[in-house]
């Protein structure tokens, strides 16, 4: 059947020679880029939540299982990235191996993954902002930097009435200045990317080391608070826990959040000078060096504050004002605000550069998105179309159901990806991997097994949202793709099917 043929290995490697796009990333300069991708709201925001409501001191230890999930599905990614150094990531990887239904499903998952990473982050920048403009007195309106619904909660909370109209400018005009930053060039983006990167690893290092002073270690005791079952509003339960390791588990779906990005290295392969040894160490390195700086943060923040008296909406730059260390907080705010503006660029970058990947493969149109700049030799016009939706969205959705969506998404490309690789370790055992995953078939496994067990912990709503939207992407690809598709229009010539 049509929908399991695959793309072959020689096509990649023809595509790899002619790209058009400018080999300009080192191995720490794409590390530093799926750095920049990684840390952002996750640890920034998120943690006050998890911490606060479901783990408690135990935070650190949701940390450590999100991270050795994503772990898994890294040295998976790694694999691949040695044998397919070619921009669109999963994507391309599953149609050289499983076949091009497979690859189009990932595709339309990263989307939610890339896109609705943006968006969330959009937000979370948004808040992060107004933050920072209140620390100079000035305050923006509250129907002017949120959706309708978080909107009339917070006036809900002031004992204010809902406002008519509510819209998030700061979400929807960082978007646009993203969107500008990459229109202009991966090298500019990646040097603006630099700069704040190193900035995010300061203030990071900054919490560690400083917050280490004031640590209380009786707030780490009980480490694990006793498990309280959470009720919905009639009353029933919802089978999530609040505390308990059952309380530690949901933690680890919701700072899962905070891990994705590292994959987004895998769509610049295109874009690197050495993509077979690079990539691969790059995917792995941004990682490992993320859960280790996450691992301290999260002990010092618990140990720094008791974690029923964690805020939820800016916990790092809280505790420190907690301390009295105003400075601090100007500090971390301004970083964080910096630190998230680059997420935002992986993110959109990376959802560009996999439209470009699927448009060249005749599965999108090429006019929208494979069309790159005379100019910059970037692709414009998917960039500009991608700035239009993160932005739209961003100003208009509770943060809460655009990050679901995004983990939801990036949890089943993972398992994907697990599942693409040991397919083709095994049927083309004899390929080049200047990068092989230890233990492979192992590490698959466990990476599959514990991407769908996250994918358990999600709410129902996001569920049926998933659901349609996958159903959407499996008509689209009826409709256009299939028929359009390279392959399709080769079908006559010898095609490498595995
Ligand atoms: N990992 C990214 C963040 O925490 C998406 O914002």
């Amino acid at each position: 059947m049509s929908v399991w043929r695959v793309k072959p290995i020689s096509a990649f490697e023809a595509e790899m020679k002619k790209s058009d796009l400018k080999r300009v990333l080192t191995r720490w300069g794409l590390t530093s880029l799926g750095i920049g991708a990684i840390i952002g709201g996750g640890i920034f925001t998120l943690t006050g939540i998890a911490a606060h409501d479901f783990a408690g001191p135990a935070l650190a230890l949701s940390f450590v299982i999100a991270g050795i999930g994503c772990l898994f599905a890294s040295l998976c990614y790694a694999e691949f990235a040695s044998v397919l150094p070619v921009e669109g990531s999963a994507y391309s990887y599953a149609y050289g191996t499983v076949g091009e239904l497979f690859a189009w499903f990932i595709g339309w998952n990263l989307i939610l993954e890339y896109m609705m990473g943006a968006t969330t982050v959009a937000v979370a920048w948004s808040g992060y902002f107004v933050k920072l403009l209140h620390l100079f007195g000035i305050d923006f309106p509250i129907w002017l930097c949120n959706d309708m619904t978080t909107a009339a909660e917070k006036c809900a909370e002031l004992g204010m009435a809902a406002p008519g109209f509510a819209f998030n400018l700061p979400a929807f005009l960082i978007t646009w200045v993203v969107t500008a930053v990459l229109v202009k060039g991966i090298k500019e983006a990646a040097s603006t990317n630099n700069i704040i990167v190193v900035i995010k690893i300061a203030v990071v290092l900054f919490v560690i080391i400083v917050g280490a002073f004031y640590i209380k270690t009786e707030n780490w005791t009980p480490f694990i608070p006793e498990k309280v079952p959470v009720l919905d509003d009639a009353g029933a339960a919802t089978g999530k826990f609040t505390f308990g390791f059952g309380g530690v588990l949901t933690a680890a779906t919701i700072v899962f959040f905070a891990y994705i990005g590292f994959d987004a290295v895998s769509t610049q392969a295109g874009e690197a000078i050495n993509p077979k040894k690079d990539v691969p160490f790059a995917i792995v390195a941004s990682l490992v060096i993320c859960t280790v700086l996450y691992i301290l943060v999260s002990l010092v923040l618990t140990g720094m504050v008791k974690y029923d008296q964690l805020d939820k909406a800016a916990p790092v730059a809280s505790a420190f004002s907690g301390i009295g260390l105003n400075w601090a907080v100007f500090f971390i705010t301004i970083a964080a605000t910096a630190g998230l503006t680059s997420v935002m660029l992986v993110m959109m970058l990376g959802q560009t550069r996999i439209f470009l990947g699927m448009a060249k493969d005749g599965l999108l149109p090429k006019g929208m998105f494979g069309a790159l700049h005379p100019k910059f030799k970037t692709p414009y016009r998917s960039t500009i179309l991608v700035g239009a939706i993160v932005s739209i969205i961003a100003a208009v959705t509770p943060i809460g159901k655009i990050s679901e969506m995004c983990s939801m998404g990036t949890l089943l490309a993972f398992a994907m990806v697990c599942v693409a690789v040991m397919m083709l370790r095994y049927k083309k055992p004899e390929l080049d991997r200047p990068y092989k995953t230890p233990a492979l078939y192992l590490v698959g496994t466990l990476g599959v097994s514990f991407n769908i067990f996250l994918m358990m912990f999600v709410r129902p709503e996001t569920w049926v949202a998933f659901l349609i939207w996958g159903t959407l992407g499996i008509i689209v690809y009826f409709l256009y793709s299939k028929r359009n598709s390279n392959l399709e229009k080769s079908k006559d010539k010898e095609v490498d099917f595995l």
